[in-house]
């Protein structure tokens, strides 16, 4: 196995609060553990590119607070083909990179899994991303916080739905899946959770109207996790004005709000310690993983695993909502 000497650090896709605490970890516990360290800018894009910049330790000073990423972010079209990927390749080598660490999603994930067998390129991913969507961790980097938002958010809304005596449908982010909008509804005591893992099995709109909504309360809050199948909130507000139009119904979108803000104590010290488990990680002689906490302990997840969505929404929390809402 080749020395690793000098580790490049990334981040893509999405950005999310804690970050820029996973890039500290990384630099510094690389630093500590005598590796030299490069901050890649603009995730894949910038190895193309080559806009890669020396590290040192004063490079993280004050960041671990920040939302967003120092680092910058991008979706990046052309490291999905091949010619992209070569020339990150060589970028690479040019750097004198040996290794790489790649905070991010599961389009993160997807580009290093690709690169990792192309390229015999040893890389650790850290799950950095609102949507809790990788398998193999209980939490990913930023879920907390923008699950804070998204209460504040809530709580705010509960004036006027209870003082107009409104539905509201709060639509929030996750990518295809509803852990944000499930864990979103516990937090805030609304009424339910419209998630996509649920869509085939029931009517979720129609239960909720039957169920609840109006028999005991006359106002309600409904997260609804963002969904183009469905359209999401805009999408159930239509079907409301449309099938039961004795109801007034509203929409708020939260949108990329979610995606700021100074990461909460959580993310923080699981960016800290995912961060600075990345390194052990590379020492140890571990490559293609993704680093999670499951139970409280550390573990290595395979990137396939990582991107297996076999994660599964906790269906006893989908009739805990309804039950703390009667
Ligand atoms: O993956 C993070 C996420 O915020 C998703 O929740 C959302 O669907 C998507 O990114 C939005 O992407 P963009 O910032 O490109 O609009």
């Amino acid at each position: 196995m080749a020395t690793i000497n000098c580790i490049g650090i990334l981040t893509s896709g999405g950005d999310a609060p804690g970050m820029n605490a996973a890039i500290r970890a990384v630099t510094r516990t690389a630093i500590y553990n005598g590796l030299r360290v490069k901050g890649i800018m603009r995730g894949y894009k910038g190895l193309i590119t080559g806009e890669i910049v020396d590290f040192t330790s004063s490079s993280v000073s004050n960041i671990i607070q920040k939302g967003g990423t120092i680092l910058k972010t991008a979706r990046c079209p052309e490291f999905r083909e091949a010619e992209g990927r070569k020339r990150a390749y060589e970028n690479m080598r040019v750097a004198e990179i040996d290794a790489l660490v790649v905070i991010g999603g599961d389009g993160t994930i997807t580009g290093a899994q690709r690169f990792a067998q192309e390229f015999d390129v040893p890389i650790i991913a850290l799950p950095g991303t609102i949507d809790n969507d990788l398998s193999g961790t209980d939490a990913t980097i930023g879920f907390d916080t923008a699950l804070n938002t998204i209460m504040e958010a809530v709580d705010k809304l509960r004036d006027t739905a209870t003082s107009h005596e409104r539905l509201f449908f709060m639509e929030v982010m996750g990518n295809t899946a509803g852990y944000l909008a499930l864990s979103g509804a516990l937090a805030t005591g609304a009424e339910a959770a419209i998630i996509p893992e649920m869509e085939t099995e029931t009517d979720q709109l129609k239960t909720l109207i039957d169920n609840g909504f109006r028999k005991s309360k006359n106002s309600a809050i409904v997260l609804v996790a963002e969904n183009p199948a469905t359209g999401g909130a805009m999408g159930l507000a239509e079907r409301v004005k449309r099938e039961f139009p004795q109801y007034d119904a509203r929409v708020t979108i939260l949108g990329h709000l979610q995606r700021g803000g100074s990461p909460t104590a959580s993310d923080r010290i699981l960016a800290s310690r995912l961060g600075a488990a990345a390194i052990s990680a590379l020492k140890d002689g571990q490559r293609n993983v993704m680093i999670g906490i499951r139970d409280l302990e550390m573990v290595y997840v395979p990137f396939s695993k990582a991107l297996s969505r076999t994660k599964s929404i906790r269906k006893e929390n989908i009739d805990l909502v309804k039950i703390l809402s009667i």
